[in-house]
């Protein structure tokens, strides 16, 4: 039998909060989610905090096993002259067990393209990170009609030539750009479609778990989960209310219950 995919919701803090303010919203998430999650290890709460606020974050996360700490981006280096980056080395010593590779924003504003996401899928990898590689089509993409050959290159451009043992490892998150802060998210269904597609994408992709990003809240997070494909959600907006990300965690576990 395949082992069940493991639910996931991630939080993506992006360029908010400093330090202080992140210790005090990390506070306030861990509590009612290690209450919340309890044993259960089949569903992860991770926090992706900016790196300056790592090891403020860090702490409070090794005090509540059910939150794991993400970062937002790797290096493929372990160290070098490369002004502005960040190692899987840096991360670790911080805590960090997760980071976000090829995020839409990198892409587009950090000129983040296929072949840079793979090199830092492979180096998280190879240093025991799990990376949750993202990965979705632009508006005009889907007007022309080029979402499924969109999503299908950056998967495999991300994710093949990796060995199955590191495969089962990698988290995909579908983000489809038009869904990201927008309030405009993707239709269940058709999330649901894309989540499925992309497990077509490579063989071994079976036992990965794919999560959907794009204006994620409690009020429609339910609904992403109940398809089946969709195996948890990467929040961007609605993870900085405390309240909203606990509700969240708790859906996910309640939907794994059914
Ligand atoms: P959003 O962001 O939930 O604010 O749309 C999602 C993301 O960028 O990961």
């Amino acid at each position: 039998m395949t082992r069940p995919r493991r639910r996931l919701v991630v939080g993506n803090w992006k360029m908010y909060r400093t330090p202080s303010q992140a210790e005090a919203l990390a506070r306030a998430i861990c509590d009612p989610v290690a209450r919340t999650v309890g044993d259960r290890a089949d569903v992860v709460a991770a926090i992706a905090p900016p790196f300056t606020a790592l090891p403020a974050v860090a702490p409070i996360v090794r005090l509540h096993p059910p939150v794991a700490l993400c970062a937002q981006n790797v290096h493929w280096e372990d160290e070098g002259a490369f002004t502005g980056e960040i190692s899987a080395p840096m991360l670790l010593e911080c805590d960090v067990r997760y980071v976000i590779v090829g995020h839409s924003e990198r892409r587009r504003y950090f000129g983040e393209t296929d072949a840079t996401v793979a090199a830092r899928t492979a180096a998280a990898l190879r240093h025991g990170l799990t990376p949750i590689v993202a990965v979705g089509e632009t508006l005009d993409e889907r007007e022309r009609g080029e979402t499924e050959t969109r999503v299908l290159a950056q998967v495999r451009a991300a994710l093949d030539g990796i060995a199955a043992e590191m495969l089962a490892r990698v988290v995909v998150a579908y983000e489809p750009v038009w869904a990201i802060g927008t309030g405009r998210n993707c239709d269940p269904a058709e999330a649901g479609r894309i989540a499925r597609l992309i497990r077509s994408a490579l063989p071994d992709l079976d036992a990965v778990s794919i999560l959907y990003g794009g204006s994620v809240k409690p009020d429609n997070f339910p609904a992403y989960l109940a398809g089946g494909d969709v195996d948890g959600g990467l929040v961007g907006g609605a993870s900085l209310d405390a309240d909203a990300f606990a509700v969240m965690v708790r859906q996910a576990l309640a939907e794994d219950a059914r």
